[in-house]
């Protein structure tokens, strides 16, 4: 198939490229480079052996997005590209409006003027917001606490309206817990510009000496231990759902929002000694006052992506931390 990848260039959206050109599909990768650089897709080519087309361009760019639908032949389109921090979003709700919601709505416009209707959409577990019950599952209430996370429910919303106005679409919501780790080569992962603000990659900034020490945000929840408990999965395991999410839709024309997680919840301190472990470092950390808008606990329950999509993550907390390592010192390398 000819799979074109919004944000293709991002940090979920390279491994699943890799993923898909090792099962033959033919991959386009449309990227505005706000939060990557070409390089990615060098890296990409050298991983897959081949060459992999790549569109520098902004989805809210209605007609190069459908002249590249068109020229490319494209047979289904995975949309990884939008802003994704939450603490962020709060700060500039207009902005993860525009570049969330509204790139949206132009993908969807181009798509229906290329008549491509085949999409899986990179939501979140963010949507869910505070958890009545755990694990998350996909019937859970959403009340996201976010402009993010409203951001990644209101586009939810609007493909479920348009699955509902024309029985040719077929879209999967994938909702993602905590990605983490990177490719086996290490030549890609997650990259972030600037201070990052999720854990794993500021953890190997500090294993790697780029950073002192680690902020633990709160270790007075009521958790084990009492710091905050997360879903974490291994990128290569989200990327290997997107691919299975694409085979379900060829047969399964409908609009359905699942979970991709391991349903196994580990604590900030847990993730502290696994990586320690991985990497043979040690992590010097303090426990700092909670950060705004965290939740305690939250892990997913997988049954829909089993079933449905016949997915289940298989790489284990080891295997995360060890390979967020190896792509940090070549990072620290080059
Ligand atoms: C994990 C845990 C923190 C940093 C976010 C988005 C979510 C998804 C993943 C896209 C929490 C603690 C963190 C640090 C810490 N992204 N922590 N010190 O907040 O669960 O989820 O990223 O879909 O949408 O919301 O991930 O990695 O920021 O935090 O103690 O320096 O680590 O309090 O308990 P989060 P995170």
């Amino acid at each position: 198939m000819n799979v074109l990848l919004t944000g293709g260039l991002g940090y979920i959206g390279s491994h699943t490229a890799v993923v898909l050109s090792h099962l033959g599909n033919q991959i386009t990768l449309y990227d505005n480079l706000s939060n990557s650089t070409e390089i990615v897709a060098k890296n990409i080519e050298k991983i897959c052996g081949q060459k992999i087309n790549f569109v520098k361009g902004d989805v809210r760019n209605t007609e190069t997005l459908k002249h590249v639908l068109t020229s490319f032949k494209i047979d289904s389109v995975i949309h990884f590209a939008g802003s994704k921090s939450v603490a962020e979003s709060v700060k500039e709700p207009i902005e993860y409006y525009d570049n969330n919601v509204q790139s949206t709505i132009s993908l969807l416009c181009a798509m229906r003027l290329a008549q491509v209707k085949s999409l899986v959409f990179s939501s979140s577990a963010t949507v869910y917001g505070d958890p009545l019950y755990l694990p998350f599952d996909e019937q859970h209430p959403t009340n996201p606490i976010s402009p993010y996370g409203r951001s990644k429910l209101h586009i939810e919303e609007m493909l479920a309206d348009v699955a509902a106005s024309d029985s040719e679409w077929c879209i999967a919501c994938l909702r993602y817990f905590n990605p983490v780790g990177a490719h086996d080569s290490g030549l890609i992962g997650e990259n972030p510009k600037g201070i990052p603000s999720n854990l794993m990659p500021y953890i190997a900034q500090v294993a790697s000496g780029l950073r002192e020490v680690l902020n633990v945000f709160g270790n007075d929840y009521p958790t084990r231990d009492g710091t905050g408990v997360r879903d974490y999965v291994h990128v290569m395991d989200i990327a290997d759902g997107h691919a299975a999410a694409l085979t379900y839709l060829r047969k399964h024309p409908s609009w359905q929002s699942i979970n991709l997680g391991t349903g196994q919840g580990y604590s900030v301190l847990e993730i502290i000694d696994a990586f320690e472990v991985a990497s043979g470092k040690s992590i010097p950390f303090r426990v700092v006052p909670r950060r705004a808008g965290d939740i305690a606990e939250f892990y997913s329950s997988t049954i829909i992506a089993q079933r449905e999509l016949k997915w289940k993550a298989s790489r284990d907390l080891i295997n995360m931390c060890a390979s967020t390592w190896k792509f940090q010192t070549q990072l620290t390398k080059s």
